[in-house]
């Protein structure tokens, strides 16, 4: 669409202005045309072409019609559009090699270079410059069929997980809970337990001791708790009776480590201390608890032991959860209870009196019983798992199994 320069009679700024932006106005119009190389030039003929060129034109109708006196105001004008005009030219050269660029390197994707395209426009209008490679690279269209982004789900340890299973088993008899330090001293993890200096009671413990402390008396040494017994002196000394509470935790012994040892596990004790608590108390309780945590059809087991801060002692056993107590399971023995039918879960027994003595509770007014369970051994059991190693290794392909979906 050839653009023809109109003839001016009035020769004063305000007219010349005027018909400046005329030409400006047109000259957008038709750059806006411009789509190939062919189209680019013949535009650039209709603008700049010696013969007829608006350049041209505007030379002879605006300068050269000019009165004398208004031609150096008019070649000014003429002198501006020029410089416009050429450079809106080359800028259109540009566009469209640019473009010409964009579809030899996208050939026939043609939904790529339209979107390319758009992206250079959009940076444009922003005041920014999109290379045609930045273009191609936001434009080139997704696979849908590439694999997503997996955002893995956190899953509670299974440690603690059981560990907050069992003491809701005994939060909902009415516990409460209470912690204790992992660093003991000798005090409270052995002699107040009624474990006496040199007694051979200390040996089934291989305790880690703290390094550099031997101008220290021996009650006031550091070890890492072997158990979670100091937390029944610790509350004992802070509380009187009723005393009802679980203490959950971390517990240390210097135990070589295999699929069932570990030299770090878990404990969660309990202590229950009133009047009248009797040993049918403590039956009654864990009887619960553990059908409670295994399922109702599971037996419990009293068996005699020795603890130094109970008599009497038991260890407790459970029913085999894998051979409903028959101790035969797919007509052979059954591993998991070594045929016996019975597994060995927890140590218990009632309060010993001269542990009363080390928190002054009177023995003939008080009484009460206490227990401590492995954590470890008790997640083993309910979740099937087969190496207590597991359990610290931190391998997210068996902590995952734990997160809802595996469960
Ligand atoms: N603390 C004992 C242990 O770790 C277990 C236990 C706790 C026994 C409470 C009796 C009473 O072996």
């Amino acid at each position: 669409m050839a653009y023809t320069v109109p003839k001016l009679t009035d020769f004063s700024n305000s007219a010349l202005d005027s018909a400046t932006s005329a030409v400006l106005s047109a000259l957008e119009q038709d750059a806006a045309t411009v789509d190939s190389e062919n189209d680019w030039k013949a535009f650039r003929d209709r603008w700049m072409a010696r013969k007829s060129g608006v350049l041209t034109q505007l030379n002879d109708s605006w300068l050269k019609a000019a009165p004398k006196d208004a031609k150096r105001e008019v070649g000014q004008f003429v002198n501006h559009l020029r410089v416009i005009i050429e450079e809106k030219v080359l800028r259109v050269k540009e566009l469209c090699d640019f473009h010409s660029d964009l579809q030899t390197k996208f050939e026939k994707k043609w939904p790529t270079y339209e979107l390319a395209k758009a992206f250079i426009e959009l940076a444009a209008r922003n005041g920014q410059i999109l290379t045609a490679d930045e273009a191609v690279k936001k434009a080139e269209p997704v696979d849908v069929t590439l694999p997503g982004v997996r955002r893995p789900l956190g899953a509670e340890h299974p440690v603690i997980r059981t560990m907050n299973e069992i003491i809701s088993v005994f939060r909902n008899l009415g516990y409460s809970v209470e912690e204790g330090p992992e660093i003991e001293t000798d005090y409270y993890n052995f002699e107040a337990l009624n474990f006496p200096p040199n007694h051979p009671a200390r040996d089934t413990q291989d305790t880690l001791f703290i390094a550099g402390q031997e101008s220290k008396p021996l009650r006031d040494r550091l070890l890492l708790r072997t158990h979670t017994s100091p937390v029944q002196i610790r509350t004992m000394e802070k509380m009187r009776p009723p005393v009802r509470v679980v203490c959950p935790g971390k517990v240390h012994r210097n135990d070589a480590l295999d699929a069932t040892h570990s030299p770090i596990f878990h404990q969660v004790e309990g202590l229950a201390v009133d009047t009248n608590i009797t040993f049918c108390d403590l039956k009654g309780t864990l009887d619960h608890a553990m059908k409670a945590l295994f399922g109702s059809s599971v037996k419990t087991r009293f068996y005699p032991s020795f603890f130094p801060f109970t008599e009497p002692s038991a260890d407790v056993q459970i029913s085999c959860i894998f051979c409903d107590g028959k101790g035969t399971r797919d007509g052979g023995p059954c591993r998991n209870c070594k045929a016996s039918g019975w597994i060995e879960l927890l140590g218990c027994g009632m309060v010993d009196p001269n542990v009363y003595g080390f928190v002054n509770y009177d023995p003939a007014i008080f009484s009460g019983f206490a227990f401590g369970m492995g954590v470890e051994r008790i997640a083993i059991l309910k979740y099937g798992v087969d190496d207590i190693q597991l359990f610290f290794q931190g391998d997210v392909r068996f902590l995952e199994q734990f997160g809802w979906a595996g469960l």
